[in-house]
């Protein structure tokens, strides 16, 4: 029996791998490998994809985050309000600045409880940046997320590395902040065959410092205004992401959206939650979490099945070992974001997964014995 993957880049190889190939040879025979023409189309299509008028690539999700908010001025000691419950990633930017994270607790689903977050920046007037994420390829009300900078005059940096092509009522996620980040990590929607990422904005001002700082803090060939970093997207994936897996992200997103809605209508089991989008939302599904309790036995069960699974995330960030030296705030208890810690499942949701293997996953979770 076939392990039904999490991912399946063989899979994705043999269906994007002629294109991949042909985007090598360009880049070899242009002779020209960092910062150059196949960046600058990228960050063109991508930023028509994204429905914004600047991308800036650089090497990493992370750095996509930390260079936007040192673009926005954070400085050594400002208080950012973000999730517990993320990739690592999210709060190591703030950190790697020597910003403070203050935690704020997660709705039922998992995202970030923008009620309570509401009323944080209420009680904080000091707490100047937010940092959300669209979690799971969910988008947050992005009408709420407004509200809160408008009201409270909050500098805010989405974190898209999971929601390319998420939207909250038609409206792109990264369209509230002044900058958006995402990722393109292989797992990712628009996944790479290695690192990168980029930041997005609607302010060219924006864009210009964050070019320069991704590039050395250069404002020209040896003329180094500040302190910047080596973050540059490189001509080889700049390419391959431009020729053989942007053009095919409309076709798998789709693909995902349909594996989505066949899970949810075949999974009936009253010891599993699905941890589905909230109405308004048009999730990107990068992701199909599942709450359980007696997560190890349903891992098991799954496992034996030929089915992988993933946890997003088993550790809440505060509670991570390279946490205890930092300074951080909790500014609320964590519960709902605790009790997913420890019973987030997440099933394989990619372009590849026939619909013989959709419903080995529908029938598996189905006959999980707990249902009993
Ligand atoms: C929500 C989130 N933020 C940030 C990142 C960091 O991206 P990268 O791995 O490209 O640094 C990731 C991916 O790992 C992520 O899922």
């Amino acid at each position: 029996m076939q392990t039904v993957l999490l991912n399946d880049f063989k899979r994705q190889w043999s269906e994007i791998g002629g294109d991949v190939l042909q985007a090598v040879e360009r880049v070899g025979a242009s002779g020209w490998y960092v910062l150059g023409e196949q960046v600058q189309r990228f960050e063109a299509e991508l930023a028509a994809f994204w429905g914004l008028p600047a991308a800036v690539g650089v090497a990493s999700g992370l750095d996509a985050l930390e260079i936007a908010l040192r673009t926005l001025n954070l400085r050594c000691g400002d208080r950012v309000l973000t999730t517990p419950l993320s990739a690592f990633a999210t709060t190591m930017a703030i950190v790697r600045l020597g910003g403070v994270p203050v935690f704020c607790d997660t709705d039922a689903n998992g995202l970030m409880d923008l009620e309570l977050a509401a009323s944080i920046l209420s009680a904080e007037p000091g707490i100047r940046f937010l940092l959300p994420v669209h979690l799971y390829g969910q988008s947050l009300d992005l009408d709420r997320l407004a509200e809160l900078r408008d009201r409270f005059g909050v500098t805010i940096v989405e974190d898209c590395a999971q929601s390319i092509g998420a939207a909250w009522n038609g409206r792109a996620t990264g369209t509230v902040g002044r900058l958006a980040a995402t990722s393109f990590y292989p797992t990712k929607n628009l996944g790479a065959m290695g690192d990168g990422g980029a930041l997005l904005t609607s302010d060219p001002e924006l864009a210009s410092r964050a070019r320069r700082l991704r590039d050395y803090g250069q404002s020209a060939k040896y003329r180094h205004d500040e302190i910047g970093w080596n973050s540059r997207l490189d001509e080889l994936h700049a390419a391959i992401l431009t020729a053989a897996v942007l053009p095919r992200l409309p076709a798998w997103t789709s693909r995902r959206q349909e594996v989505a809605t066949a899970y949810s209508a075949g999974i009936h089991h009253p010891g599993v939650r699905l941890l589905r989008p909230a109405a308004g939302a048009t999730s990107c599904e990068h992701l199909f979490p599942v709450s359980v309790a007696g997560r190890e036995q349903f891992e098991a069960h799954l496992k034996n099945h030929g089915i992988a699974t993933g946890r997003h995330y088993p550790i809440l960030i505060p509670d991570q070992k390279a946490m205890a030296g930092v300074r951080f705030e909790l500014a609320s208890e964590l519960p709902r974001a605790r009790a997913l810690a420890a019973s987030e499942v997440s099933l394989p949701i990619h372009p590849q997964l026939t619909a013989e293997e959709i419903e080995r996953v529908v029938a598996a979770v189905n006959a999980w014995p707990a249902a009993d």
